[in-house]
């Protein structure tokens, strides 16, 4: 190998043009999927932009605008009017993330419709899974989490997003679906999910704050990186179609280590956390907004993943 004189680095960084021939990462708004939070009103101060909630007839407006941005997909989350202890609102077939998807589905066909799906932001207690005492029963949560996968397919969503983080659910979930007839919906896990501090801002909006405790009893401990493989293992076993990591930027290396172990699409959650630090950073002055969310992003697919959940969806496709 030649070395310095003969080899010089510098050489394809001296022009825009010569950068962007030997790029080797690109951002592609196709990639990317959009969050929206529906509601039967506003919050009122939500905490960002981007993490506003939005009324069925406002996400259609919206679901509007980000196919003409050339965006693929949504992921839906929804906030009831009412909570309970089980989270029934999650699966009642008028439910507001029912609603939201038959308006969608009629007024735009060509999204790709995926919905979370978990009891949090249905649950009085504010737990992804039904209480035995303070713990979170898992068995008797898959059920739950089935019902509601199904009630989301019959309203037409395209896909379904298990976050919950019970162990069996892709499997409950694939059981369920098949047996409702929609064998050709496909599953995207959160297959490792930390439970991480940067879902802050999320927990606002979405109003999905544990009562009490934390959720550390099942969703995944940030100093684990085998686990992470370990829960892909399984997901995949289960019937996942497509293994997402969140959050992103924490866990660069476990979307790299899930992308070199397993050749299925690799999702990643850039989650509103990570949104609000750079945003409000850039609010302050203190850093270029759209420089550091484009480098946040292209390292997030650099790391390896082909899909990219982002709160920026909207504003990278105005910028790119
Ligand atoms: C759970 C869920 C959460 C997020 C997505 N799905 C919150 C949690 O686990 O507490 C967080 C997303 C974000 O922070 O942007 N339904």
């Amino acid at each position: 190998m030649s070395t310095f004189p003969v080899t010089r680095l510098r050489r394809l960084r001296r022009t825009g043009a010569l950068r962007s021939l030997v790029r080797e990462t690109r951002l592609d708004v196709a990639d990317f999927v959009y969050p929206f939070f529906v509601a039967p009103g506003p919050l009122g101060n939500d905490p960002l932009p981007a993490l506003s909630r939005v009324t069925v007839e406002q996400l259609v407006a919206e679901a509007e605008e980000c196919a003409s941005l050339g965006i693929s997909a949504l992921l839906l989350f929804g906030i009831p009017e009412e909570k309970d202890e089980q989270g029934s609102g999650a699966w009642d077939a008028d439910g507001i993330v029912q609603q939201a998807l038959r308006a969608v589905r009629e007024r735009v066909p060509q999204l790709v419709l995926v919905t979370d799906v978990c009891l949090c932001e249905y649950t009085s207690h504010g737990h992804c899974g039904v209480l035995d005492g303070e713990e979170v029963a898992n068995d008797e949560t898959l059920e739950l989490l089935a019902r509601t996968a199904v009630s989301h397919v019959e309203a037409g969503a395209d896909a379904v997003a298990p976050s919950d983080m019970m162990d069996g659910r892709v499997g409950a979930l694939r059981a369920a679906l098949d047996d409702a007839g929609f064998e050709a919906t496909p599953i995207l896990s959160y297959a490792a999910k930390y439970a991480s501090a940067f879902y802050g801002p999320f927990r606002e909006a979405a109003d999905s704050a544990p009562a009490f405790g934390d959720r550390r009893g099942y969703q995944m401990d940030p100093a684990n990186v085998r686990e992470a493989l370990r829960e892909c293992e399984l997901d995949l076993a289960e019937g996942a179609d497509l293994l997402m990591v969140k959050p992103a930027l924490p866990n660069l290396d476990v979307i790299r280590a899930v992308r070199e172990r397993f050749d299925l699409p690799i999702a990643a959650y850039n989650v509103s956390g990570e949104y609000a630090m750079i945003k409000t950073a850039g609010a302050a002055g203190w850093m270029d907004e759209r420089a550091a969310a484009v480098e946040s992003l292209t390292a997030i697919k650099r790391a390896g993943a082909d899909v990219i959940v982002s709160y920026w969806a909207k504003e990278l496709a105005q910028w790119l």
